[in-house]
C-alpha cells in the first residue's frame, strides 16, 4: 500500500520515512505543511523527503488557514491553558491532520503516519482528527512501537544515508513552532530547580538586552480580528508575523510552564510567543471595555472550557462549536484600537478607543457630572444591594452568640 507520512525533515520523521518502506514494503508520500515556522527551508524539507525514498514530497502552504480559522477563533477566545500557553500546536494539529486526510484521499493512501510519541498530546490531536474525518484510514506511530531509543536511532539513520548533526550541534530540545508561537521541551527544561536555560530562548530577546526604550503599539480589531498595527492594515498572517517581530525585539512572551498532559503527566515547557503576548493582551482590553460586566463575570469561565477541549485535541466536539458560537457573539462589538507599551519583557495597555466602549466620561468622572448619574439614588441601592448578605450575617451572629 501507500502510506502519508507526515514530515517535518528532523531526524525522527526521516528514520520513519526509510522505517515504513523496509517494514512495510510501502510506498510513502511525504507531506509537509507550512504553519509559517519561522525561517524553515520547506524546499530543502521537500528534497530531504524525496532523497531518502518518498514517491512524492507535497508541501502545502496552510498559512491563512491556520490564521483565520484556527488562531483567530483562540484571539476571540483569549485562549491560554493553564494561564500561560496559547495552544498553538494544539491549534496546529487539528489542521494539519485534515490536510493529511486529504492528501492521502488524493493520492490513494490507506494510511496516515506521524511521528508523535505515546507520552504526548499531539498523538491525541492528531489521531482525533483523523478518526473523526476518516475512520476507515489506519493510523501508523512509528515512535510508539518501533523499540530504538535514541543511540539506535542514529545508528539506524547512519546505516542509511540520513545525516546525523554532530553530537554538540545536536538540538538538545524538542522544538515545535507555527505563526502563533513556538515550545522547547525536553533536555535541561525537564530539571525543574534549574531556571529557563538561555540557549533554549531563540525567538525572543534576553528582555536584559531589549532596548532601552519602550515601543507603543496601536493595535486596531474588528469584530474581534486583528487588523491594523500602527495604522497600517495587514492580513491576519502578516499581521502575526510583524507582532512577533516586535514583541520578540522587545523581550515579550518568554513563558517557562508546568503543564498537566492530555495523558496525565506534568511536563514543563518553554514558550515564545510574541504576537500572542501582544495581541491577547491587546484583545482582553478592548473586550473588557465594549462587554458588561456580566459577560465579563462569564466569559473567562467559557475561555477556560474553550482552551480546554482544544488542548485535549476535540477539535470536532459540539460543545466547541457552542463556544465558538458565544465568542463570535460577544467578539460582534470588539471594535477599535488598544495601545501597548512593551518595555523590556513587559506588555501593557496604556489607551484604548472604541465606538462600542460602554464608557462615559460624562459619568465616570469625578468632576462635576452635572445629573447624569443620580448619586442620591446610591444609599438606597446600597440598601437593597445587600440585604440578603446583611440579614444572613445577623441570623448567624445571633446563632454564635447563643
Ligand atoms: N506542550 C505543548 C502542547 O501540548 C507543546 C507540544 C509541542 N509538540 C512537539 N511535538 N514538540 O501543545
Ligand atoms: C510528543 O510527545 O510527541 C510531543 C509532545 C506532545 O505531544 O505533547
Amino acid at each position: 500500500g501507500r502510506v502519508l507520512l507526515l514530515y517535518s525533515g528532523g531526524l525522527d520523521t526521516s528514520v520513519m520515512l526509510k522505517w515504513i518502506q523496509e517494514e512495510y514494503g510501502a510506498e510513502v508520500v511525504a507531506l509537509t505543511v507550512d504553519l509559517g515556522q519561522p525561517g524553515e527551508d520547506f524546499e530543502v524539507v521537500r528534497g530531504k523527503a524525496l532523497q531518502f525514498g518518498a514517491v512524492e514530497a507535497l508541501l502545502i502552504d496552510a498559512r491563512e488557514r491556520f490564521a483565520y480559522e484556527y488562531v483567530l477563533p483562540a484571539i476571540k477566545a483569549n485562549a491560554l491553558y493553564g494561564g500561560g500557553y496559547p495552544l498553538f500546536t494544539a491549534l496546529g494539529r487539528p489542521l494539519i491532520a485534515s490536510i493529511a486526510v486529504e492528501q492521502a484521499r488524493a493520492h490513494g493512501c490507506d494510511a496516515i503516519a506521524h511521528g508523535c510519541t505515546g507520552k504526548g498530546n499531539d498523538q491525541v490531536r492528531i489521531e482525533s482528527t483523523v478518526l473523526a474525518l476518516a475512520p476507515d484510514l489506519k493510523i501508523v506511530a512509528p515512535v510508539r512501537s518501533w523499540q530504538m531509543g535514541r543511540e539506535e536511532e542514529i545508528r539506524y539513520a547512519r546505516e542509511h544515508g540520513i545525516p546525523v548533526k554532530g553530537g554538540s550541534e545536536a538540538p538538545p530540545y524538542s522544538i515545535d513552532d507555527n505563526l502563533w508561537g513556538r515550545s522547547s521541551e525536553g533536555g535541561r527544561i525537564e530539571d525543574l530547580t534549574e531556571p529557563t536555560p538561555d540557549d533554549a530562548i531563540t525567538l525572543v530577546t534576553d528582555p536584559r538586552k531589549a532596548p532601552d526604550e519602550p515601543q507603543d503599539l496601536v493595535v486596531e480589531f474588528e469584530r474581534g480580528c486583528p487588523v491594523a498595527l500602527d495604522g497600517e492594515r495587514l492580513g491576519l498572517v502578516e499581521l502575526l508575523q510583524r507582532a512577533t517581530e516586535i514583541g520578540a525585539r522587545h523581550g515579550v512572551g518568554i513563558v517557562d510552564h508546568i503543564e498537566d498532559r492530555v495523558v496525565g503527566l506534568k511536563v514543563r515547557d518553554l514558550y515564545e510567543v510574541p504576537a500572542a503576548a501582544i495581541l491577547l493582551c491587546a484583545h482582553r482590553e478592548l473586550e473588557k471595555l465594549v462587554s458588561t460586566g456580566l459577560q465579563n463575570r462569564l466569559k473567562p469561565v467559557l475561555e477556560e472550557q474553550w482552551s480546554w477541549l482544544v488542548y485535549a485535541g476535540l477539535w470536532y466536539e459540539p460543545l466547541l462549536a457552542d463556544l465558538n458560537a458565544y465568542m463570535d457573539s460577544v467578539n460582534e462589538q470588539v471594535t477599535g484600537s488598544v495601545t501597548v507599551r512593551l518595555y523590556k519583557g513587559s506588555v501593557r495597555p496604556v489607551a484604548r478607543s472604541s465606538p462600542n466602549a460602554l464608557y462615559d466620561p460624562a459619568l465616570a468622572t469625578f468632576g462635576e457630572s452635572g445629573g447624569l448619574f443620580s448619586q442620591h439614588a446610591a444609599p438606597g441601592f446600597i440598601e437593597l444591594f445587600t440585604l440578603q448578605s446583611r440579614m444572613a450575617h445577623r441570623l448567624r451572629s445571633e446563632a454564635a452568640r447563643a
